[in-house]
């Protein structure tokens, strides 16, 4: 399973990338506007950092939601560096955009994906990837597990090869359950992929082998 890092802070992708277990990045607006990122031109200089940072698909969302307006921003985007996904909302001009960029060859990230339907469409017109929000999904007492399993059934139905990549991560067991249903990738903030790192056990094995090796010197 690839490990993306969900944000926009150059500190934290720096953090993940020197781990040495990230794959890419995911970004949005929300993201961006909180980094305070505005303007056409720091938009584009911030991909252009994190495309030096990390070397693998970095998704830059597209700001429109006419399919005029988001083929001719994805294009501007894909012309950063060859590593950019261009990421697409799941709206009907946003499939057609999808097909576009897919027979151009641009890679996607079909985005606010919430329903099995919603991925299969993506799937159809040709997305890279799908983004399922799993966090948003279990904040309105729905399963957005039980969504990543069934978009998982349908693409193995028929051998599509967009992959899922879970999104909207919140804690650590959202990362081991995409693992064990078989998502592609998950994209996390920082904090989730740190604390499987984490275990008590780990903690206290290690102060006392500390402890014991002071007798060993
Ligand atoms: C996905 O690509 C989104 O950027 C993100 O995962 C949304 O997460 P949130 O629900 O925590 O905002």
């Amino acid at each position: 399973m690839k490990f993306f890092i969900d944000t926009a802070n150059l500190d934290q992708i720096r953090e993940a990338q020197n781990l040495g277990i990230l794959d890419g990045v995911t970004t949005n607006p929300t993201l961006m506007a909180k980094e305070g990122i505005a303007g056409t031109n720091a938009i584009m200089q911030h991909y252009r950092t994190i495309c030096d940072i990390v070397d693998g698909p970095i998704s830059a969302e597209v700001l429109s939601t006419t399919y005029d307006e988001m083929i001719k921003e994805g294009d501007e985007l894909a012309a950063i560096h060859p590593n950019i996904v261009v990421k697409i909302p799941m709206i009907k001009d946003g499939v057609r955009a999808l097909k576009y960029f897919s027979d151009k060859g641009i890679k996607t990230n079909c985005t606010l994906i919430f329903s099995a339907g919603q991925a299969l469409l993506a799937a159809k017109a040709g997305a890279t990837y799908v983004s399922p929000f799993l966090g948003r999904l279990d904040d309105i007492s729905t399963d957005g597990m039980a969504l990543i399993d069934e978009i998982r059934t349908i693409y193995d139905n028929y051998s599509y090869e967009t992959q899922i990549l879970a999104a909207s991560i919140r804690h650590s067991m959202h990362i081991i359950n995409c693992a064990k249903i078989g998502a592609d990738v998950i994209t996390s903030p920082l904090g989730p992929i740190l604390s499987l790192l984490s275990h008590p056990l780990t903690d206290k094995g290690l102060a006392q082998f500390v402890e014991d090796s002071k007798k060993m010197a």
